[in-house]
């Protein structure tokens, strides 16, 4: 009796702790449900550990991640896989093993707010895998250096280090690369990353080979409105919240961590801020950028005033290197082909939408492809067992549109 009243309490605990109210629209709401659990608990142990001084929560996560997802390179009967250094940063490569000769290539950065992940990750590694056998495209996903080992502007510099190497005659040379059909990609803080590279190589005029395309992944693209449409509509739904995000970007940006409820008000970008000018903020206005459907009925928070100083102390909130939602249209204009993938139920929804758009004023002919049942990271969980039904359209999708245009 005893036994089972206890078993109760914990049964009642445990549904309590995975249950979240979610949003109608969301398909096979349990699995989501779970995998925010999950998730949500391994952070609450990041912070735990954190608070008593025993490690990084940042460390704790990634030593989890190589525990239960990270794969040795192995090669399958139509893929070569294997480890190897790009640019000086370590890359898993992905070579068809048939197929024509001169092939096309990719290169891919992985998400996890820059502080978490690895290309050697099982559900990347698939992916890459299935690109490389579907696209019969050399693949190379990197790895730049993570929080906190590294803040912003070292992952940028590691990512362009590796690009360089990639569009490099010798790279391309050597695994067999057509120049002439070479894309960027990733997803979420490596959509951020790829954007970013995207825009400082199109304009760099010594290089003799460009990319041809950018396919953007929910990317996370700018830091000075934490309540735009979709991070207002969605701060409560999983699996990533609206405090995560900051607390990312001030990783990122080597800031100090008590900035946080600032950011979240959105004192970092007041109307007294000289840093900020008319024109920086109209390259983020949601209002007049995203679409009614989107944008629904929510209102900006513009404050009046608030913590100018903040600026100086974090010059990279305001660095297109960091944010390149904030790059001037005639950088955009010279930058390629755009694929961007946006989810509805996602805080980062607008920051896609709004690039999307900016690329497009600017010329860029632009496939946005917006998933009204997605959530942010759905396209990783398109594998066992975290299988998610949107996962695996959204990332049929994306692939095809590599297909069709690189
Ligand atoms: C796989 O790729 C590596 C590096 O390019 C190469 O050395 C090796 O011979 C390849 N193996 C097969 C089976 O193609
Ligand atoms: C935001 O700025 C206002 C006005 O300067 C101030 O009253 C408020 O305490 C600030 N909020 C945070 C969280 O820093």
């Amino acid at each position: 009796m005893r036994l089972r009243v206890v078993g109760a309490v914990l049964l009642s605990a445990a549904a309590y702790y995975v249950y979240v109210p979610l949003p109608s629209g969301i398909n096979e709401p349990w699995k989501l449900m779970l995998l925010d659990a999950l998730l949500r608990s391994l952070m609450q142990a990041g912070d735990v550990a954190h608070s008593l001084g025993l490690c990084h929560r940042a460390h704790l996560l990634n030593q989890i991640v190589y525990w239960v997802e990270v794969i040795e390179a192995q090669s399958c009967s139509a893929v070569n896989v294997t480890d190897s250094v790009l640019g000086g940063m370590p890359a898993r490569i992905f070579q068809p093993k048939k197929g024509k000769k001169l092939k096309r290539g990719v290169i891919y950065f992985h998400g996890g707010g820059w502080a978490l992940g690895t290309a050697r990750m099982r559900t990347y590694d698939l992916l890459c895998r299935k690109m490389a056998e579907d696209l019969d495209a050399v693949i190379m996903s990197v790895d730049y250096r993570l929080v906190p080992d590294a803040t912003f502007p070292t992952q940028y510099y590691d990512v362009l280090a590796a690009s360089r190497a990639f569009l490099s005659p010798q790279v391309l040379d050597r695994y067999s690369i057509d120049p002439g059909r070479v894309c960027v990609s990733g997803d979420s803080a490596g959509g951020n990353l790829a954007a970013a590279v995207v825009q400082e190589l199109s304009a760099d005029d010594s290089l003799t080979v460009k990319f041809k395309l950018q396919a953007l992944i929910y990317p996370v693209l700018q830091a000075l409105d934490f309540h735009t449409s979709s991070y207002q509509q969605n701060q409560g739904v999983p699996i990533v919240y609206r405090p995560a995000i900051v607390r990312f970007w001030l990783q990122y940006l080597g800031a100090d961590p008590a900035l946080e409820p600032l950011l979240l008000a959105n004192n970092h970008s007041s109307l007294d801020q000289p840093a900020i000018s008319a024109q920086t903020r109209s390259k983020l206005d949601w209002t007049a950028l995203v679409p009614g459907e989107h944008k629904k009925n929510f209102q900006p928070l513009i404050r009046e005033t608030g913590t100018p100083e903040v600026l100086a102390k974090v010059p990279g909130l305001v660095d297109v290197r960091a944010a390149p939602l904030l790059a001037e249209r005639g950088v955009l204009a010279r930058t390629p082909k755009a694929y961007v993938m946006t989810c509805e139920f996602d805080v980062l929804r607008d920051d896609g939408l709004m690039y999307a758009r900016r690329l497009q004023d600017a010329g860029v002919t632009v496939s946005s492809d917006h998933y009204e049942d997605g959530f942010h990271a759905c396209m990783v969980f398109s594998f066992l067992p975290m299988l998610s039904d949107v996962g695996q359209r959204s990332m049929k999708n994306y692939i095809r549109w590599l297909d069709q245009n690189l």
